[in-house]
């Protein structure tokens, strides 16, 4: 829809020029015509090229060009907010007026076909767990095994995934829900492209606005990027706790990294030691067996 009052400033600086619009259609500037004697009517043309404000030559125009502004400097700008989040965005309403399971049901069933990974997967990985539970834990993206079950972290991260969990208390059926930033195993497990994955947070920002957990574990560097839109390294945001839209959220090493190298396995105990203190003092306890 026309912006009337860009549209206004638009004219106001074409009179100042002595230009016609060459822009729109003769219908909208009939509008704008009682309020302006000076455009004539005769010259103006629909949607025609454009000249631009900087090389247009009307006579006797050139001394009033120094002093214009781009017509989007005309209108007052609302003051830009920083909101720390990798993608903006609103989820529909609708889903999160339906019970957590049901919302959720909801959006697997839908699917997703936005990047081109929806033709080289063999499943949606939508996420598995509790959809009431107070802990979201969010990973990379589906690798074989997971593309194979069509189920987050069941492959040799899984199981170490698992083991992360269990020894503070977290049992992966009941007190979480895992999830990935995407949804779709890249091709020969490839690090995810930025375009997949702005095509991809719009769900998992979905899943998260739906379960509403206290408190999110992020698994390496891309689910922290993603979610905290931060392009820090691992080392500068682990070990901290970060505000991901008034949630509490703490980054881990990813635990494909403690499969790779063992050097990851004492610092990844001791964030995951921080954030069962975390958990702690927002009353949350895990229901794994000791
Ligand atoms: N790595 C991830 O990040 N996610 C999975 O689901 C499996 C492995």
């Amino acid at each position: 829809m026309l912006d009337k009052k860009l549209f206004s400033a638009y004219l106001r600086q074409q009179r100042q020029l002595a230009m016609p619009d060459f822009v729109l259609s003769e219908k909208i500037i009939t509008l704008e015509q009682n309020k302006s004697a000076k455009i004539n009517r005769s010259v103006v043309k629909p949607a025609e090229k454009a000249p631009s404000v900087t090389n247009a030559k009307a006579p006797g125009s050139a001394s009033r060009l120094k002093s214009l502004r781009p017509v989007a400097q005309l209108i007052p700008q609302k003051p830009t907010t920083s909101k720390k989040t990798a993608v903006a965005f609103e989820p529909d309403p609708a889903l999160l007026l339906m019970p957590k399971r049901e919302a959720l049901k909801e959006m697997l069933f839908k699917g997703c076909n936005k990047c081109h990974l929806c033709g080289t997967r063999k499943k949606y990985v939508f996420g598995s767990g509790n959809a009431e539970a107070s802990i979201m834990v969010i990973g990379e993206a589906p690798g074989a095994e997971e593309d194979e079950q069509g189920l987050p972290f069941v492959g040799e991260a899984g199981a170490m995934l698992t083991k992360m969990l269990n020894a503070i208390g977290l049992n992966r059926k009941d007190d979480v829900f895992i999830s990935n930033v995407l949804k779709c195993r890249p091709p020969e497990n490839r690090n995810p492209e930025t375009s997949e994955i702005l095509a991809c947070m719009p769900v998992l920002l979905t899943q998260i606005s739906i379960i509403k957990p206290k408190a999110i574990l992020l698994l390496g560097r891309i689910a922290a990027h993603a979610v905290l839109g931060s392009a820090d390294s691992i080392a500068k945001l682990r070990s901290k706790v970060h505000d991901y839209n008034g949630i509490p959220s703490m980054v881990v090493y990813h635990p494909a990294a403690l499969l790779r190298s063992a050097e990851y396995k004492k610092p990844a105990w001791e964030d995951l030691q921080k954030f069962q203190a975390l958990l702690e003092s927002l009353g949350i306890h895990g229901t794994a067996e000791k």
